[in-house]
């Protein structure tokens, strides 16, 4: 398949399209700079210069490509609203362009997109009040010629290179000098190795099913303080619980998600498409993968 993929430059988007290669499909990826695109053209994969925050200058290269695989984010946490509302309009766009084609559009999500602390599954909806639900919106359009579909991805996607929350964590401890969790740290993260996401994608986009939400989860549950627990134990460093109050100043824009309570199961996306995770759990990876060994890359 020719397959377009924003975001190829990331950390989720580099392992989707160096497997989407290994599979044989032959990949076009999204630059906004010319670092970006220098960075593609060294893995053989082809380029198309645009910014997500303009879609006039992604929907160019959706008549060439039999599927959409939407990676890209901008996670500036300050402007968060913002960027997910951004995404959502992007997707409109990209959907409506693709409408009556019957092309894959599969774009990513979160787990926290439900809003409660009930296990949360692939049957579950959105809910307005969150704002990474913008992301899903599109996949209404399922039923006017577009095989729309979601990949939701926990709040740890973990693995070499990662330089989301796992390493934000790992930084507010060095500053501080202890590892913290919120309250009794019983809230729990789902997690999943980044390879193992990159495989779950590139199936949903082979099985090219209309309307769905798969879960790329490993792991549904792991509790926060454990993970707070790995790293005071990789820095060497004290753990310790924090009120909310002292959460939010040693965690900054990180409070947000380190109260989250977000288990999450994968059975259905197992049981409909076969996938498995065969990676290193994040307890491994925080104890093997070189985290504490900084730059992560
Ligand atoms: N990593 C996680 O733990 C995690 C957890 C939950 C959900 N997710 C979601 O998974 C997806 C991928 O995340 P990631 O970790 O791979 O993110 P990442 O490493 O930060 O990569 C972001 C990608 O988006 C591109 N991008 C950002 N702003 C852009 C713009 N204005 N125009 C064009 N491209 C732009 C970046 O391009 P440049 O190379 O040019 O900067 C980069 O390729 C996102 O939707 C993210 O929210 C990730």
């Amino acid at each position: 398949m020719k397959i377009f993929v924003t975001g190829a430059t990331g950390f989720v988007g580099r392992a989707v399209s160096g497997e989407l290669q290994r599979r044989g499909h032959h990949v076009t990826g999204l630059a906004r700079s010319r670092d970006s695109a220098e960075k593609l053209a060294k893995t053989g994969i082809g380029i198309h210069t645009g910014d997500i925050s303009d879609p006039a200058t992604i929907v160019p290269v959706l008549n060439d490509v039999d599927a959409v695989v939407h990676t890209a984010f901008d996670h500036d946490f300050s402007r968060y609203a913002d960027n997910c509302a951004a995404d959502g309009r992007l997707l409109e766009a990209v959907v409506r362009h693709l409408e009556g084609t019957d092309k894959i559009l599969l774009a990513t999500s979160a787990t926290v997109v439900t809003g409660d602390d009930t296990v949360t599954t692939e049957h579950d909806v959105a809910v307005d009040h969150v704002p990474r639900s913008a992301s899903e919106a599109f996949l209404e359009f399922s039923h006017r010629g577009v095989r729309t579909n979601i990949v939701r991805l926990p709040p740890t996607v973990h693995g070499f290179g990662d330089s989301a929350f796992i390493p934000a964590m790992i930084a507010k401890a060095r500053e501080s000098g202890l590892s913290a969790y919120m309250g009794d740290g019983a809230n729990r993260w789902p997690a999943v190795h980044r390879m193992d996401a990159a495989r779950l994608f590139c199936d949903a986009v082979e099985q090219a099913r209309s309307g769905v939400r798969y879960h790329a989860v490993a792991e549904p549950g792991i509790a926060f303080r454990t993970i707070a627990e790995a790293i005071g134990e990789g820095l060497g460093f004290p753990v310790e619980s924090l009120s909310t109050e002292r959460a939010e100043d040693h965690f900054g824009w990180l409070a947000m998600f380190a109260g989250l309570d977000n288990p999450t199961s994968s059975d259905w996306t197992r049981e409909t498409t076969g996938w498995e995770p065969r990676e290193k759990s994040l307890l491994e990876d925080l104890e093997t993968g070189g985290y504490f060994n900084p730059p992560h890359h």
